[in-house]
């Protein structure tokens, strides 16, 4: 059976457009997933939603029960993740709202739960992260920004920070530095979780705030909260668009 999830990150930890949706039992043999994961119909698809925050949004990015979220997944067969995030732009020709998909990650986080290679009772894997996102899905997500009027890239390097607090202006230069074009903080160790199970992710970016040190104005939750509510439903409108190309 193939299955795709909806992983919602700020600013939607609601999948609406979701229909006949139902609470499936979450079995996960890593703890509390962050929220009910529903199954329901979208473009008369199935599709399994997690709000990766919690539903209302409380967990902070380094709280997140990664391994609980993407092993209960697993656990429904889900074979696809789309994993929704808000970004910081380190690259000034991404304003906000602009969408990216990003095709690398370059992970700075530390301390979180990040494998299920752990212990002696579950099997050492070295997986080949090279490309960590999945390329079948990301042209799928290209191809409907293609049909859509959003200002969008097709590719862009994911810096992953440990957040809660935001980046340092001189942090922000070295993820230039370091080749990265756009900054969060839940990409990690979500993307390579879902590697580890075979499981097909790839991310759906939308820039919320240019990154610390790059505009004249501080970063304030207010401005994020306005575009994220704007720059959401252009989100959805993909989602749906992909969603209704599947088999
Ligand atoms: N930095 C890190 N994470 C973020 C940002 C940012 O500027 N904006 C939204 N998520």
């Amino acid at each position: 059976m193939s299955r795709i999830a909806i992983i919602g990150g700020t600013g939607l930890s609601e999948l609406v457009g979701l229909e006949a949706t139902e609470i499936e039992q979450t079995d996960s043999s890593y703890g509390a997933t962050s929220s009910d994961i529903e199954t329901g119909k979208l473009e008369g698809k199935t599709v399994c939603f997690l709000s990766r925050h919690g539903q209302p949004h409380r967990i902070p990015p380094h709280k997140i029960n990664y391994r609980a979220n993407i092993d209960a997944l697993g656990k429904l067969g889900v074979d696809k993740i789309i994993a929704v995030n808000a970004v910081g732009s380190i690259c000034k020709s991404m304003k906000p709202k602009h969408i990216v998909i990003p095709h690398q990650i370059v992970d700075y986080t530390y301390g979180r739960e990040h494998t299920y290679s752990d212990s002696a009772e579950t099997e050492l894997q070295h997986v080949d992260f090279s490309t960590p996102y999945d390329d079948d899905l990301r042209f799928l997500l290209i191809k409907a920004a293609e049909q859509s009027n959003f200002v969008f890239s097709g590719e862009g390097v994911y810096a992953c920070t440990q957040g809660p607090r935001l980046e340092t202006a001189a942090e922000v230069v070295r993820l230039r530095n370091d080749g990265c074009d756009i900054v969060g903080m839940t990409g990690m160790p979500e993307a390579a979780l879902a590697r580890e199970l075979g499981i097909a992710y790839a991310s759906l970016c939308l820039v919320v705030n240019p990154a610390a040190g790059l505009s004249n104005e501080p970063i304030t939750m207010e401005d994020i909260q306005r575009v994220l509510s704007e720059g959401i439903v252009d989100v959805l409108v993909l989602l749906k668009s992909v969603v209704a190309q599947l088999s």
